[in-house]
């Protein structure tokens, strides 16, 4: 592929996956983060718990005066922890909507500097500015060249002597469509430290840690990670070398019209007649609604679950 059409194709990939995001957030912007769904304080305790996991063993006491960079920042679930423990943070994310939600949960704080990016590049970071960079449950759901892209950008932005702690998943690699930004890709370990080395870094350390749901594929078990990099020297290949290298079969191409929406609709009735299981039917209520609002054409039992809830509530 010529780099005319590779960069036409990751300028693609960037567009669906914004318009995915913006949806999701402005849908659900609890759901789409993580566990710890029900309200605001849950969704940060469940922030606070997967920051100790990215830190461990880490003297935080140390980053007092130094600077933060979160690649995925969401709508702030770990910024909550983060921002107390370094002078400043600089929060990254491809979705206008997360960036305006987490403005609006942070509205308290001050040294939190949002920008909002093409997935792929930490273009207003400068060079060898950052002291730690840390992601969570973001870039095993992006394109390896995207991932490959941000390998490259941390290269640059980190510090000499910074860390680096990613949260990824390892294992046996699935096929995976490049558009997609549900799936779960699971790298190699073997393949993953290779394309480190590509983009400069080295993988220093690789800690697994447990998720309340253990995630089996046909291929195996993917391995909830905490993957530690450090900067070793400048990049020795480009983006599309280093993507190349952090895959044995490279990600499905597909058509232009990839779409996320339906599998996002089935989640979310999953959701829903969780909730109903539980007892709770008014937010069963509310999730149906939204279902409708987003999903309307993926989702032709909604509107008689919703018609069934209202009369229940009546009653
Ligand atoms: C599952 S959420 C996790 C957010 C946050 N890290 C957390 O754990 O709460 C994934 C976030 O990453 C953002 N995102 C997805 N792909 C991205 C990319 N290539 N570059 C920057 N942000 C991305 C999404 O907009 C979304 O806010």
């Amino acid at each position: 592929m010529g780099s005319e059409q590779e960069q036409t194709a990751i300028i693609h990939l960037s567009y669906c996956l914004r318009r995915a995001w913006d949806r999701r957030i402005s849908q659900d912007y609890r759901f789409w983060m993580s566990d710890g769904f029900e309200n605001d304080n849950a969704m940060f305790e469940t922030g606070k718990r997967d920051f100790e996991y990215l830190t461990e063993g880490l003297a935080l006491a140390e980053f007092k005066g130094k600077c933060a960079l979160e690649i995925g920042c969401g709508v702030g679930r770990l910024l909550q922890q983060s921002k107390n423990i370094f002078e400043s943070v600089i929060a990254v994310d491809i979705s206008n909507n997360a960036i305006n939600k987490a403005h609006q949960l942070l509205s308290d704080t001050s040294n939190v500097y949002f920008i909002k990016n093409d997935g792929y590049q930490l273009e207003d970071v400068s060079d060898n500015s950052v002291d730690f960079v840390y992601s969570f449950a973001t870039l095993s759901h992006i394109s390896s060249r995207m991932f490959a892209g941000y390998l490259m950008e941390i290269c640059r932005v980190i510090k000499e002597n910074g860390i680096c702690r990613l949260q990824l998943y390892l294992g046996t690699e699935s096929e995976t469509v490049e558009a997609d930004s549900l799936a779960i890709r699971c790298y190699d370990q073997g393949c993953l430290k290779r394309a480190v080395r590509l983009a400069g870094l080295k993988v220093t350390d690789v800690q697994r840690f447990e998720l309340a749901e253990t995630i089996v594929t046909p291929q195996g078990e993917q391995i909830p990670s905490i993957v530690t990099l450090r900067r070793q020297r400048e990049p020795l290949a480009d983006r599309e070398e280093i993507a190349a290298h952090l895959r044995f079969h490279p990600e499905i191409q597909v058509a232009a019209a990839w779409d996320d929406a339906p599998l996002e609709c089935q989640l979310m009735m999953s959701l829903g007649s969780r909730l109903i299981q539980e007892g709770n039917l008014h937010s069963a209520l509310q999730t149906y609604e939204k279902i409708i609002n987003f999903y309307g054409q993926y989702a032709r039992d909604a509107e008689r679950i919703i018609f069934a809830l209202r009369k229940s509530l009546q009653k």
